[in-house]
């Protein structure tokens, strides 16, 4: 097998059955994402303590791109801080338009199944969505389109 086979297969179990798929009734902090390309919305959920994200899931409806790419941000959040969340978005931004070398992959874990979107450039949107919400969240902003 591949590094691709095995990227699209992260991205096909992680769209089939997403992680932390749900509403958070003890949430503190959330947003929702919208691509107005597509309609397609996320709303995500933080519960912070203590400057780190103690839980965090989301909900909602989107192409199998970015629901992926929500299910495996929910997994890399849990329990980092918010400046960490942040940088994090930073280095998952890089991957989708400019690419990454072997230290930023390693970094980045499963999310750098993510990385084949660079080569379908209004796919990046469908892989930030659900960043771009989590980092509204964190700003304490109620709703964020991708435009
Ligand atoms: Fe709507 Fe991907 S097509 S988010």
């Amino acid at each position: 097998m591949d590094l691709r086979d095995l990227y699209r297969d992260v991205i096909v179990d992680h769209n089939r059955s997403p992680r932390n798929f749900r509403r958070l009734d003890t949430a503190d902090r959330r947003a929702q994402g919208f691509n107005p390309l597509c309609g397609d919305k996320l709303e995500v959920y933080l519960r912070m303590g203590d400057d780190r994200i103690e839980d965090i899931s989301f909900e909602g409806s989107g192409c199998a791109i970015s629901v992926a790419s929500a299910s495996l941000m929910t997994e890399m959040l849990k329990g980092r801080t918010e400046t960490q969340a942040r940088e994090l978005f930073e280095d998952v931004h890089a991957l989708l338009t400019r690419g990454a070398d072997e230290a930023a992959l390693a970094e980045l874990g499963k999310l750098a199944a993510l990385g084949g979107v660079r080569d379908y450039p209004s796919r990046v949107k469908c892989a930030s969505l659900c960043w771009h919400a989590v980092t509204a969240a964190l700003d304490d902003v109620a709703q964020v389109s991708t435009e």
